[in-house]
């Protein structure tokens, strides 16, 4: 077995069913820390060096096939349409390939989430070093219920895996278990499924029996023994995809406070794989950072705020906000209790403040909506105000239509702008004023027209009313201070 490439190609499991999860969704295609199952896999493999990845589908095929095909169309798929056994999963990837792989094999799980691609390429340094025909990822475990066994010689050599329906009173005893990650010479592979027999309690193709056959030919096999137990867990129900993404997050967490991330209470903070953090980023408790997130740094965010897939520029503040698809310039200020809606561009120096929704609209450079607005389909100029509770109406119950304030204006409080309007640069408005037509640069537009008072109208339509009697006992009393009386 030593004449080979060291081209390496993954095989990943994901045909199973799932029964468990109790899901319209595919096991693999559940998600922790914002990835699915699958994901994680294909990542790991990715990361330890693969060249050909093979994923074996089956249960939910059409789900798990274009969510694979999504994430990386260079991952070959094999169906396997009946689930005989993870030696028959095996038989089909191999037959999916060109040609048989020559090199290294890699197998795993698509269901097996904390798997590391450096737990993976450890593996691979341990099998090539050792020359071995198989190596066995293993772990000792508390409760090997369910797993299959390593069986060792007196001598400590590997012998065989023993799945645990089959296995003897003294086997079942073994702590050490299979983790089902595996990594094996390639021709050697290809030979071994070859042979696999289904004359087990399950009448399935094993693939933990190539060990046993690896040993009967007399080729070296090992177990690697994985401390970190957690990456050799799998999914099967909800509350274990639960556990392992809680611990996942932790991991992160760690991992970015360990790159100079403060993260204040590690455990009401989630942040997902694919986000990053700048150093100096400060997170306060209750914060999720999901998809694509990205924040500068020195910026602080939270407590209590959701973003997905926002930019956060350097030094800027982000308090008690949802947000998503969103951009937010270096020191700029949001919320408290902002919501930024899919494409919202907040510039540098800008601020988005309290109970303020903003759609698809960009507010420039040190421009302010300090309170209470509603901003969707608008382009906010440099330096502009927006005074308190203004509306964008950017909705004719038809269409949606853009509005435009100019730099430097300043918007008075409730206003309303019926879009599409535009505000010119340097304009302002009045306090109350709804805005239909377009203002000038440097204008001052006021729209609400002379206050008028009716004199009696309480009495007259309202007679009787708390209202009424109010407004009467004030005329009296200025009567009789008028009177002297
Ligand atoms: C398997 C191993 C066992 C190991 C355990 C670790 C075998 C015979 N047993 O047992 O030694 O301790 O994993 O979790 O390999 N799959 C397919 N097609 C199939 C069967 C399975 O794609 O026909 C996939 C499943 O989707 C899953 C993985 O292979 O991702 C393992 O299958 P599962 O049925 O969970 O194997 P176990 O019986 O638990
Ligand atoms: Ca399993």
């Amino acid at each position: 077995m030593s004449a080979h490439t060291d081209a390496v190609t993954a095989i990943v499991l994901a045909a199973g069913a799932g029964t468990r999860m109790k899901s319209a969704r595919a096991k693999v295609l559940h998600e922790i820390a914002g990835r699915s199952m699958i994901e994680h896999a294909l990542v790991a493999v990715a990361g330890a060096g693969v060249h050909t990845t093979v994923a074996v589908v089956g249960h939910d095929r059409e789900q798990v096939s274009a969510a694979i095909a999504a994430h990386d169309p260079a991952v070959v798929q094999a169906v396997q349409e009946e689930q005989n056994g993870t030696g028959h999963a095996v038989r089909v990837a191999l037959e999916a390939l060109d040609a048989p792989p020559t090199g290294t094999v890699v197998i795993t799980y698509g269901d097996v989430p904390l798997l590391t691609a450096q737990t993976l390429a450890e593996l691979l340094v341990d099998h090539r070093a050792a020359g071995r025909a198989v190596t066995i990822l293993s772990a000792e475990v508390d409760d090997p219920t369910g797993y299959g066994r390593i069986v060792r010689g007196d001598d400590g050599a590997v012998l065989a895996i023993r799945e645990h329906r089959d296995a003897s009173a003294d086997e079942l005893a073994v702590r050490e278990i299979n983790s089902g990650i595996l990594v094996v010479d390639g021709p050697f592979l290809d030979h071994a499924v070859a042979g696999l027999r289904s004359d087990n309690s399950q009448s399935e193709l094993y693939l933990t029996d190539i060990v046993g056959i690896a040993v009967a030919e007399g080729r070296p096999v090992g177990a690697h023994v994985l401390e970190d137990v957690w990456q050799t867990e799998g999914v099967n129900d909800r509350v274990q995809l639960a556990r392992l993404g809680h611990e996942l997050n932790r991991r992160i967490v760690r991992g970015w406070m360990a790159a100079g991330v403060t993260v204040v209470d590690p455990a009401t903070t989630w942040i997902d794989s694919a986000v990053t953090l700048a150093p100096d980023v400060t997170l306060l408790p209750g914060t999720q950072l999901l998809g694509a997130t990205e924040v500068g740094e020195g910026a602080t965010i939270g407590p209590d705020t959701t973003l997905r897939n926002v930019e956060v520029g350097e030094a800027a503040t982000i308090i008690r906000t949802h947000g998503s698809d969103s951009v937010v310039g270096a020191r700029a200020t949001v919320g408290p209790f902002a919501y930024l809606r899919p494409g919202t561009e907040l510039g540098e120096d800008g601020k988005i403040g309290t109970f303020v929704e903003v759609k698809n609209s960009v507010v420039g450079a040190g421009a302010k909506v300090p309170h209470l607005s509603y901003v969707g389909d608008a382009d906010i100029g440099e330096g502009a105000n927006v005074g308190a509770g203004t509306i964008f109406a950017n909705y004719d119950g038809v269409t949606k239509n853009r509005s435009s304030i100019g730099r430097h204006a300043r918007t008075a409080s409730n206003n309303t702008f019926v879009a599409p309007v535009t505000v010119g640069d340097g304009a302002f408005t009045g306090a109350g004023a709804t805005i239909r037509e377009d203002v000038p640069p440097g204008a001052l537009a006021v729209s609400a027209g002379p206050q008028r008072n009716m004199d009696g109208w309480v009495a007259d339509k309202r007679p009787g009313t708390p209202s009424d009697r109010a407004a009467r006992e004030s005329e009296s009393a200025t009567t009789l201070e008028e009177t002297g009386e």
